[in-house]
């Protein structure tokens, strides 16, 4: 027996407005196979399951990396991908850290462009606040029940039309700080592998179960500072106007992060600042957020952290800085403000 998702709806049933965060599948997506120390069989399928041997070892040992990045549509129809390079990167490394061959840059944006095409009509219209969610991943595969690098590789990207990860939006939720790690000091946390996102199923479960978006990480040596948000890194705005985001080994090198810190200091003249964001030092920020492909600019409302509740500029309105980061950043990823030199690639 095979088990199949149901075919996506046709374009024209879809409402682009009230989209959420998903899985669709959609008429088409990409695979290419790692055999003989190199990629073969590259292309476009429309075969949404993939058939592995049950020995794999992304199935017993999480070897297994992915990414996620969006594809916009732009007033004039074009279609924009925001800075896909650094994602072919990350995941380069990622690849490193769990002994898998890398998919090279090229071959990797290559890749991405085919899936926005072929399902082109999928994209969610200028306006509509919706995007193509695309997610590449790459696991290893074949009969290899050792604890091993697996001899053969399976690359692929699906895409699939979303809106909003954190309800809100733009408008502020709440965050609890989870008593659990997601990842080591020296572990993989930096790495984009499946690994890190199934030890934080549990802590983000007791989140949503208390009424909380999501929760956020501490430390993992002293449970002091703050690390990250499950699914996104974490920012805050000093009361002088600084762009401060936490530093840290175990955290996801963030693309969304590094471009706001760009775009905070170069756009805005602010100063900014990676370091120590101290739990109990909260006081010194007027705004904070959570900020990631899927989650774009999430305010963050309140934070709750042991018996305390510490609400950051305000639980219902999203704070000056917030917004004006926001705009400028999807005013440049929907092709609406000019962007810097190579982060806009037209798909
Ligand atoms: C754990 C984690 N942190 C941060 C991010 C944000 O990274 P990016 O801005 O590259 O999407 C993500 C999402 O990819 C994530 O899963």
């Amino acid at each position: 027996m095979t088990m199949s998702e149901p075919k996506a709806p046709q374009p024209k049933e879809i409402d682009w407005n009230n989209l959420g965060f998903n899985y669709m599948n959609l008429p088409y997506r990409y695979r290419a196979y790692w055999r003989d120390g190199e990629w073969q069989d590259t292309g476009l399928t429309e075969d949404a399951n993939v058939t592995i041997s049950e020995g794999s070892t992304c199935l017993h040992y999480g070897q297994e990396v992915f990414e996620g990045l969006k594809a916009y549509r732009c007033k004039d129809g074009s279609v924009n991908l925001f800075r896909p390079d650094q994602n072919a990167k990350r995941m380069q490394k990622s690849c490193e850290r769990l002994m898998m061959p890398k998919v090279p840059t090229d071959m990797f944006i290559a890749a991405l462009k085919e899936v926005v095409r072929a399902n082109e009509a999928y994209i969610p219209p200028y306006g509509s606040g919706g995007t193509l969610y695309l997610r590449p991943y790459l696991i290893g595969v074949g009969g290899n029940i050792g604890v091993h690098p697996a001899q053969e590789y399976i690359f692929s990207i699906f895409a699939m039309p979303v809106g909003n990860y954190f309800k809100g939006g733009l408008t502020p939720t709440n965050f609890v700080a989870s008593e659990y790690d997601r990842a080591a000091h020296k572990g993989t946390g930096a790495s984009k592998v499946g690994g890190n996102y199934a030890a934080s199923l549990f802590p983000g479960q007791i989140a949503h179960d208390d009424g909380f978006s999501d929760c956020i990480y501490l430390d993992p040596i002293e449970h002091k500072k703050i690390e990250e948000v499950g699914s996104a890194n974490f920012f805050g705005i000093t009361k002088d106007g600084k762009f401060v985001t936490p530093k840290s080994p175990s955290i996801l090198p963030s693309v969304t992060k590094y471009s706001l810190l760009y775009l905070a200091e170069h756009r805005f003249g602010m100063k900014t600042e990676q370091g120590d964001i101290y739990i109990d030092q909260l006081d010194h920020f007027a705004e904070a957020g959570a900020c990631g492909t899927a989650a774009v600019i999430s305010p963050i409302g309140g934070f709750k952290y042991g018996d305390n509740f510490h609400v950051f500029y305000s639980e219902t309105e999203v704070g000056p800085v917030t917004r004006k980061l926001y705009d400028e950043l999807t005013g440049i990823q929907f092709g609406d403000v000019e962007a810097p030199e190579g982060w806009v690639e037209k798909a």
